[in-house]
């Protein structure tokens, strides 16, 4: 860890420089949905009775006998309680004065729009949930999701929702053995996927990639196709196993009767990537999900009844289960999903989408922000961005000058930034400023959210004193936190709940300065985070040792203007293999077919050996010093030092460090 305790400290010295404050405007408090501070007293004194006043809020068919049962690390909230999570989303909506309000603005490539009322999203939902019923899928069942940004993605989660039937949703980006591998994992008895999908002008092949993936796969009794983008993809239909949306969904009633789910009945597993190989199925429950979702949504965006939000994040990650579906649609909130990518037709393509919408709301990425700093302020220019009044970013440490670029030439100095800090695990955000109440410092995630205690700690589990780095922990529970890793419960203890006995381990390194304020300084354990997308270096690792010619790998994250971080691999071919540039382009969209295109290494480096202990292990601290161009740290345990320096050498020569 030596090395990122380096990089760290680099950051953290940037940081401690950082003396720019952004209080909010008068006019801007007195108008915030949250804007008395004693909140934050209010919820530290009665954690309980603080969610459970706001639980009122949210619809249930039956009232929970106790806020809390906490035996750590298991938590149950609202306990006795039933409620369906679907019916606070979206009927509860469709039967008030919102029925005619868009709840789902969904804009499309190439050209395509659509908007989806409470009313309209409450009959596909139906719709689609009889569907679901029609295969035989009941309460408790998984069905694996593997989709596009089109509004068919959130109409199937909500349908799952609505008869109690966990979603697994992977990301389409993901290759087929990933998809394979989380189906399995998850035992899901539906995959609901599209022909393709669209990217950039081109067509990703969704429907090949899921019956590859189905080939091993027996779980799967059907499957439901979109047509999404028609004759521009092969689709091949299996009969009697797959089904045609149009065929099965837009037939079935419009009618459905919401299941009464218990507050810790499953609601979806995600899968995320840890510091093993195999990725974690994290599981979420359902009152205390939509409640911590919901709320901090509310309280954090400063929603208006109005207002248009749109966060760009994809639904196949944690960013588009909490913010674009659950949490604003339970507040009845119009919710804007984007199919395509930054940059195409052209890279003013959000400005443009803010413009036609009259956005006020966006919440975005820090990778985003970055490239667009790079395309220069002659694109966001072009457009009226007047309509914006918060923004978001989320995903990793947002850099001062990135935080400030975004301020000046998006929010025009007039829109709060709220920098949120979680986690797929933690389900809701939990660290981030109150646009109403907190003076924001750039480069600073700021303060827990009211309710959530936060503490950074030293290696022997003391707390750090202001301006010392450390281990991020929680220690107490949050309503929307997950609840297990799915069927590895002895994972979840391990993973989260040992390494500070009673405290969650959030994996992440921080420091608290004199004013209190959190400031996020990346992941100090195996984790990668590339363009705010979670891997693990196993998987890039054993992606490689895959490939016939590869002995030896050994992967890291190296720092990346744009992405944050990129993958960076160390690679030991077979006896008898020859290193060439080929070679390494085929190593290259290899792990790319293994994993998805999102972990495809940026370097891939041969060496004759790798640097490793006495007792084998490889020491990726010293790769990453190379990777880095830094000063090699400690070497003494290594058993042949030689390697190392002789490697730092040719990869100089290679030109690999920038
Ligand atoms: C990182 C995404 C700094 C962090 C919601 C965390 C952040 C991981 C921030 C979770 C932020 C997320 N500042 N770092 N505002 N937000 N991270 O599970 O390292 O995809 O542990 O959830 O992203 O990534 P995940």
């Amino acid at each position: 860890m030596a090395n990122k305790a380096q990089a760290q400290r680099e950051r953290l010295e940037a940081l401690l420089e950082e003396t720019r404050l952004y209080p909010p405007t008068q006019e801007f408090r007195k108008q915030a949905n949250w804007n008395d501070a004693f909140v934050y007293e209010r919820a530290r004194k009665d954690v309980e009775s603080f969610w459970a006043e706001r639980a009122e809020s949210l619809a249930w068919i039956k009232r929970w006998d106790k806020v809390l049962d906490w035996k750590p690390p298991a938590a149950k909230w609202f306990v006795g309680g039933k409620l369906n999570v679907t019916y606070n989303c979206v009927d509860r909506h469709a039967a008030s004065t919102r029925r005619d309000k868009a709840a789902i603005i969904w804009e499309g490539e190439p050209g395509d729009s659509r908007v989806l009322t409470f009313g309209a999203l409450e009959r596909e939902v139906n719709r689609c949930a009889n569907a679901l019923k029609s295969l035989g899928v009941k309460k408790g069942d998984r069905v694996a999701v593997y989709m596009g940004m089109t509004p068919e993605l959130p109409v199937t989660l909500l349908a799952c929702a609505k008869i109690g039937a966990p979603h697994s949703v992977v990301f389409g980006g993901f290759s087929a053995e990933s998809l394979r591998e989380r189906i399995n994992d998850a035992q899901a008895k539906v995959l609901v996927t599209a022909d393709g999908a669209w990217r950039r002008g081109n067509v990703v092949l969704l429907k090949a990639n899921a019956d590859e993936a189905l080939r091993g796969a027996p779980s799967v009794e059907k499957v439901i196709v979109l047509r999404r983008v028609g004759d521009k993809a092969p689709c091949a239909m299996q009969r009697p196993r797959d089904l045609w949306w149009h065929d099965l969904v837009d037939k079935a009633q419009d009618q459905c009767a919401p299941e009464a789910m218990d507050s810790e009945d499953v609601l979806y597993i995600l899968y995320t990537s840890g510091t093993t190989g195999k990725p974690k199925g994290v599981v979420h429950t359902s009152a205390g999900y939509l409640l911590g979702t919901s709320v901090t949504h509310r309280a954090i965006f400063d929603v208006k009844e109005s207002d248009v939000y749109w966060c760009t994040a994809d639904i196949g990650w944690v960013t588009g289960h909490s913010y674009i579906v659950y949490g604003p649609l339970a507040n009845g909130c119009t919710s804007l999903m984007y199919e395509g990518s930054l940059d195409y037709p052209d890279r003013g393509r959000f400005w443009q989408i803010v413009a036609k919408y009259g956005v006020n709301i966006l919440y975005t990425a820090p990778t985003a922000i970055r490239t667009f700093m790079r395309w220069g302020t002659d694109w966001p220019n072009q457009h009226d961005l007047s309509s914006l009044r918060v923004l978001g970013t989320v995903g990793e440490p947002i850099n001062p000058e990135a935080w400030m670029w975004y301020h000046k030439n998006i929010g025009r100095e007039r829109c709060p930034i709220v920098d949120t800090w979680w986690q797929t695990e933690t389900g809701m955000i939990l660290i981030s400023p109150l646009p109403g109440l907190t003076a924001t410092k750039p480069g600073s995630a700021t303060k827990p959210f009211p309710g959530i205690e936060a503490e950074v700690l030293d290696e022997r589990g003391r707390p750090v004193g202001p301006g010392g780095g450390g281990y991020l922990v929680l220690t107490r529970p949050w309503p929307a936190m997950f609840r297990t890793i799915y069927g590895d419960p002895e994972r979840y203890e391990r993973q989260y709940w040992s390494r500070f006995p009673g405290k969650y381990f959030t994996g992440d390194g921080a420091k608290v300065d004199a004013d209190g304020y959190f400031w996020l300084l990346g992941r100090v354990d195996d984790v990668m985070n590339v363009s705010g997308h979670r891997i693990s270096t196993f998987e890039v690792e054993s992606a490689l040792v895959d490939h016939d010619a590869v002995a030896e790998a050994a992967v890291i994250g190296k720092t990346h203007e744009v992405k944050g971080q990129g993958i960076a691999a160390f690679v030991t071919l077979k006896e008898g293999v020859t290193a060439s540039d080929k070679l390494k382009h085929e190593l290259r969209e290899h792990v790319a077919r293994k994993i998805g295109a999102l972990a495809r290494p940026d370097d891939v480096f041969f060496t004759l050996e790798l640097p490793k202990t006495r007792s084998a292990k490889i020491m990726r601290r010293l790769l990453r010093d190379i990777a880095e161009g830094q000063v090699l740290g400690d070497t003494t345990t290594l058993a042949d030092p030689g390697v190392v320096a002789k490697l730092k050498t040719q990869y100089e020569e290679e030109g690999l460090v920038d």
